[in-house]
């Protein structure tokens, strides 16, 4: 992980209420100092009052070494959001299979390079701007963002904020609304789960995978089939799959089949290619399959055209006819496309929070990495190691700094 001093700035004009913004004046960028060069960025001696603060930033499309760890300088000693918005100081971030992705120039929400990524935070707010009533300086928030949350220091408008509720952890919060958020709407909006149904979850030891298999649990009597690694079965039991499912060595569709001839009555689709048709053709009728990801297109650490053209190729159509007569339905759920619904989205948030404080839901933080370690914490999802959430910290955690979590 190295240090680097250019100036950078988010996207030049990012649409409102998307990506968040450096905690000052966001049309003209900040001078960036590296580490150990004071003043120097810029050609200008920056404010000597400035408050320093780090920023992950992918600085092009490629591979871990894209992105990289710089530090930059407020304007004073404190952000100055403007109206309407908050700044927040960072505690704990998450880490998503669609940052793998964008890393890659395979994700078209992330605005183009440099940029700081993160589409998900939760931290203390610092400042509030003129007119927001709520969050106030002082509160917990979870922080919902296009990209540009993997820094310590952020400006967003209060809206795409969220108030922790009581006996949350920052790492559970940097868990909870990406996957839950998913998860609900998939299941819930789209899937219309109902009692004594049957759902197949795929990358069921995953984040959204996790979030998905809890939720499942709030409705009576579902039977979960989930796909996931070997190694990570005992997990996927624990947290309530039915049918844990080997993806890697057995066909999943038959291991369905043998258990239940007709099919499911949900499939949550994340993997796209060919795996969609097998959703779909696995549906009793009056099924649903939700598709919300093209995880086929990641098979290592720079893009890969051959999966590419495989995931494309094989990418699922149908047309209205044929879906009258199967008596199916298909959608596609995207978030990053949801950014501008935020009464629909705060509506979600409200009945996940009173799950959590239910105690019916639980985000299962698999581990904590400092931001120096980025790397290792992309790695670790890329590599297929991950059961629940990879978040990132701003500070090294106390006790070692990128082990694993129990909870
Ligand atoms: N549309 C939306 O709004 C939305 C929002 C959030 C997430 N998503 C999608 O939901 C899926 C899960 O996202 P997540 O952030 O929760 O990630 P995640 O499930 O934690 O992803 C990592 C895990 O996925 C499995 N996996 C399957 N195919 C893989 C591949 N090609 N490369 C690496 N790992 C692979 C691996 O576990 P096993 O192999 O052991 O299963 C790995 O440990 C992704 O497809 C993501 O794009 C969509």
């Amino acid at each position: 992980m190295s240090e680097e001093g250019a100036a950078v700035g988010d996207a030049a004009s990012p649409p409102p209420g998307a990506a968040a913004s450096p905690p000052s004046a966001p049309a003209e960028e900040q001078p960036v100092a590296a580490a150990g060069e004071e003043g120097k960025a810029g050609g200008e001696a920056p404010a000597a009052e400035g408050r320093r603060y780090r920023a992950l930033v992918l600085t092009g499309f490629g591979g871990y070494e894209k992105v990289k760890l710089q530090t930059r300088q407020l304007p004073g000693a404190q952000p100055s959001p403007a109206a309407g918005q908050v700044s927040v100081q960072v505690r704990a971030c998450g880490l998503n299979f669609a940052d793998l992705l964008a890393r890659q120039g395979l994700y078209e929400r992330l605005p183009p390079p440099p940029v700081s990524p993160g589409m998900e935070a939760a931290g203390t707010v610092v400042a509030a701007g003129e007119g927001v009533a709520s969050p106030k300086v002082g509160d917990k928030v979870m922080v919902l963002a296009r990209s540009g949350l993997w820094q310590e220091v952020v400006t967003v408008p209060a809206n795409q904020t969220f108030l922790m509720p009581e006996g949350m952890s920052f790492e559970e919060a940097a868990a909870f609304l990406v996957n839950y958020i998913t998860a609900y709407m998939v299941l819930f909006d789209f899937g219309n789960l109902r009692s004594n149904q049957s759902v197949l979850v795929h990358m069921a030891a995953g984040g959204v995978g996790t979030a998905a298999v809890q939720l499942c649990q709030t409705v009576e009597n579902v039977t979960i089939f989930g796909t996931a690694s070997a190694s990570k079965h005992d997990a996927l039991r624990e947290n309530g799959v039915t049918h844990p499912i080997d993806y890697r060595t057995a066909d999943y569709v038959e291991e369905v089949r043998k258990i239940s001839p007709k099919g499911v009555d949900v499939v949550l689709d994340p993997l796209g290619g060919s795996d969609t048709t097998k959703g779909f053709n696995l549906l009793k009728p009056m099924g649903k399959l939700v598709t919300y990801g093209v995880a086929n297109l990641l098979t290592g650490q720079r893009k890969n055209l051959m999966a590419m053209a495989k995931t494309w190729w094989n990418q699922f159509s149908i047309n209205a006819l044929q879906l009258l007569h199967l008596n199916k339905a298909v959608c596609g759920y995207h978030l990053g496309y949801l950014d501008e619904e935020v009464e629909l989205i705060s509506s979600v948030v409200t009945k996940l929070i009173a799950l959590y404080s239910q105690g019916k839901i639980k985000p299962k933080v698999d581990s904590v990495w400092p931001f120096e370690q980025v790397v290792d914490a992309m790695k670790r999802m890329q590599e297929k190691k991950n059961i629940g959430k990879v978040v990132l910290v701003p500070e090294a955690p106390q006790k070692d700094e990128s082990k694993t979590t129990e909870n």
